[in-house]
């Protein structure tokens, strides 16, 4: 069963073509992020104006080589997401699913996200091929690559149940337990502000653009131990009782820790940019193996764009050799981590989901849902 995905939640435009839930036949992804570095943050309106645009080429790109008798159902992310954005997914879904007669499947975009964990190849294994990436920019054509299909890594393992599934993103920050690939019970969220937020609105007061998550690991990694300063963030909720997370408190934190420092200089940077990964980073895992252990999961996920800092998944890799050496669950416990290029927004992870979770419906009855629950 071949699955066309269709997501335009955020600043991203993407298609893709997804076969038997687990195979990527196509995989193109545009972004408008580059637009909006000068204003630390999407503008929904430029977002929405960049996906009219780019809805269409992008879907060609995806379809090229393939017809519509090839393609068995259309996935569409429906919410949770930015009004303007969706509608520009949803109603060419729609549009297709009419005019090519096809079932049409809507997508929650936060489960979607662990769905790029179930990506493998021919032989079993999960690989995760190179998607496409167009940055949008002034011209459009000179940008669109000739091919659509590239192979790549992954994961090589198959991923047994139960499982713990975390879902950290720009908004979201969620842990689910699954029984399987179908049944999903939601443990757990952020109170507040989601782990991708606390790294972007951290980056902005260091100075950094939008989606600044990316800058701060960056930026981290330059931080130089015998320079240190001796900056100490808050770790939030890290030894609480409950699945739940918070991060506004760090967020105030920096702020604060921040103002004391006169001169802003490149050492003072790094270090930020150092702790305020270690912090966020130090939550996420500790939550997470919580609830592994809680719930005596075989197999651990990760996903959504935060899951592209190599020091998180560099992080969940350390506690689990940790864990293994301590309990002597070596083959019992499995790590699963999406290629970068499918934690953050694809529409691979929506074609994915609607396999294994899809209930096709009538497109008369598709609407966007700006702010759909995760739980
Ligand atoms: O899943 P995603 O692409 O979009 C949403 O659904 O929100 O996640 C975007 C978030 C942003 O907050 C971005 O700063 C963060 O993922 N992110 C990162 C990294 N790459 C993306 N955060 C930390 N380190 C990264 N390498
Ligand atoms: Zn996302």
């Amino acid at each position: 069963m071949k699955i066309l995905g269709i997501e335009t939640s955020c600043d991203e435009t993407a298609a893709a073509i997804v076969a038997g839930g687990r195979k990527i036949i196509s995989n193109v992804v545009a972004s408008s992020s580059d637009f909006f570095q000068k204003y630390g943050g999407v503008v929904p309106e430029i977002a929405a104006r960049k996906q009219v645009e780019y809805m269409i080429p992008v879907l060609t790109q995806a379809m090229l080589g393939f017809t519509k008798d090839d393609i068995d159902a259309i996935a569409v992310t429906i919410g949770p997401g930015l009004i303007g954005s969706l509608l520009v997914g949803v109603e060419t879904a729609k549009t297709l699913a009419l005019s090519w007669n096809k079932p049409i499947i809507p997508v929650n975009h936060v489960i979607a996200h662990m769905y790029a964990n179930f990506i493998t190849n021919n032989d079993g294994k999960n690989v995760v091929p190179v998607k496409t990436r167009i940055y949008i920019n002034n011209s459009l054509d000179s940008r669109l690559p000739a091919s659509n299909r590239r192979s790549g890594r992954g994961n090589d393992n198959k991923i047994e149940f139960p499982a713990i599934s975390l879902v950290v993103s720009g908004g979201h920050t969620e842990l689910y337990f699954m029984k399987n690939e179908k049944e999903l019970t939601w443990l757990g969220g952020t109170l507040d502000d989601a782990a991708g937020e606390a790294f972007d609105k951290t980056a902005r007061l260091l100075g950094f653009g939008n989606r600044g998550g990316k800058a701060i690991e960056v930026t981290a990694k330059e931080f130089n131990p015998k320079k240190k300063l001796g900056l100490i963030l808050p770790r939030p909720m890290m030894h609480d009782e409950s699945l739940n997370f918070s991060f506004s408190g760090l967020k105030t934190a920096v702020v604060r820790e921040w103002k004391k420092h006169e001169q802003k200089n490149k050492t003072l940077i790094n270090e930020f940019a150092h702790e305020i990964e270690e912090a966020i980073t130090d939550v996420l895992v500790a939550k997470t193996i919580k609830a592994a252990q809680q719930y005596h999961a075989k197999s651990l996920l990760v996903s959504g764009g935060v899951a592209a800092n190599s020091h998180l998944r560099e992080k969940f890799n350390q506690q689990f050799t940790t864990l293994r050496l301590h309990s002597g669950r070596a083959h019992n416990l499995q790590l699963f981590v999406p290629a970068r290029e499918l934690c953050t927004d694809n529409a691979v992870s929506i074609a994915a989901c609607a396999y294994y979770l899809g209930k096709p419906q009538a497109w008369k009855t598709i609407t966007a849902v700006p702010d759909l629950s995760v739980e």
